[in-house]
């Protein structure tokens, strides 16, 4: 199988090409990337001789390009986006172009060039935020409600998916996941900000009260979902991927970190709260386990411990990472 994957420089995307070669050796992976501030091709360096991965780069919403990279493409897995919250506070601009106009370019080629599988990976923010004593979880069936230009972006690219569906029978799936963590991912994020000013001697940034809670998934969990949604999955259906935290709120989690590296919570540093800061969101996934048989394998103390080893083990790269670009991007966000 020849698959498409979008955003493969990038900190999931990455993951899943390193995971699907490992677990699919004869299949092939074609990887469109913009390499944008977040795109980062020392990710790929374990595999960027193997014979089955080849590396495009472009934009999404250049149809030219996109063009070219379907040739023999069965499957898609779309993860390129503007993916920081943050960032789409300070400039919504290249989160609506990548986001929605992106997306579409690739739907239409999609159904141009008769895709068997267009795979969608989307998020839990477009549901919204849920109250802090709330028992509630997101499901399947939540009213979209997104409150920031990036989940209001995703949300706009999952109705374009099922309208393409709907309208043009092109094959999708999608997927709703929580926050992920892991190796790779850009230090912009909470855990991987967290671990790296912690290395760096830095103190850890946390907005508002910290008791804004998430539901937290390890990367490899999530590429595991993706693969048994391609394999097993029902064309036209969502499913929603989370993770094995219950409620924990940010500066508990912060505070694990701290704890896994000798450190304690004096490095919290409380600063200004995001505007429109969702509150809390989690996942019912219950649908895939039931569905599919998928379910998290990563306790999150285990994954986080994990992290922790690979960010120590990987100064190299997130210096580089840090450097450059980010300093700018870290200065304007946080000098207040
Ligand atoms: P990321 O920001 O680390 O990587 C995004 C990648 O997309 C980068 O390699 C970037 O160069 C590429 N890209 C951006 N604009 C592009 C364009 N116009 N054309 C081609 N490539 C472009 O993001 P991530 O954390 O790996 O997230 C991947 C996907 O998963 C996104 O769609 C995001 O919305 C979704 N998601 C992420 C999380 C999370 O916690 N990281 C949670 C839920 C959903
Ligand atoms: P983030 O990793 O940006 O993901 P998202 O906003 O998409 O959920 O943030 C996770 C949580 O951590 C969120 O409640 C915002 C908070 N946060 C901080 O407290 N400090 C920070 O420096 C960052 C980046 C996030």
């Amino acid at each position: 199988m020849k698959i498409l994957v979008t955003g493969g420089a990038g900190f999931i995307g990455a993951n899943f090409i390193q995971y699907w070669l490992k677990k699919h050796p004869s299949d092939s992976i074609v990887n469109l990337d913009k390499l944008t501030y977040a795109g980062n091709l020392e990710n790929l360096a374990q595999i960027k001789e193997n014979k089955n991965y080849s590396f495009v780069h472009g934009d999404i919403c250049d149809p030219k390009v996109v063009d070219s990279a379907f040739e023999k493409v069965e499957t898609i897995v779309h993860f390129a986006a503007d993916s920081h919250v943050d960032r789409s506070i300070l400039d919504p601009d290249p989160f609506i172009k990548t986001n929605i106009e992106g997306t579409y370019v690739l739907l239409k080629a999609s159904l141009k060039h008769g895709v068997k599988r267009f795979h969608h990976v989307s998020t839990d923010e477009v549901f919204g935020s849920l109250d802090i004593e709330s028992k509630e979880k997101f499901t399947e069936k939540t009213p979209y409600d997104p409150r920031s230009p990036y989940s209001a972006s995703k949300a706009a690219s999952d109705h374009l998916v099922r309208a393409f569906h709907e309208t043009f029978g092109l094959p999708i799936t999608i997927s709703n996941c929580s926050n992920n963590f892991g190796p790779y991912q850009f230090p912009e994020k909470l855990m991987s900000l967290c671990i790296t000013n912690i290395l760096e001697g830095k103190k850890v940034p946390v907005y508002g009260d910290g008791l804004n809670i998430r539901d937290w998934l390890y990367v490899e969990d999530h590429c595991e979902a993706i693969e048994l949604i391609l394999e097993k999955g029902a064309v036209g259906e969502t499913y929603l991927v989370g993770g094995l935290t219950e409620d924990i709120p940010n500066k508990e989690a912060v505070s694990r970190i701290l704890k896994l590296m000798e450190k304690d919570e004096k490095e919290i540093e409380y600063v200004k709260d995001r505007p429109g800061h969702d509150r809390k969101y989690s996942v019912d996934w219950s649908k895939i386990k039931t569905e599919l048989g998928w379910e998290p394998k990563h306790s999150f103390d285990q994954a986080l411990k994990e992290t922790v080893d690979w960010y120590k083990n990987n100064e190299a790269w997130w210096k580089h990472v840090k450097s450059g670009e980010y300093k700018n991007y870290y200065k304007q966000q946080y000098s207040s």
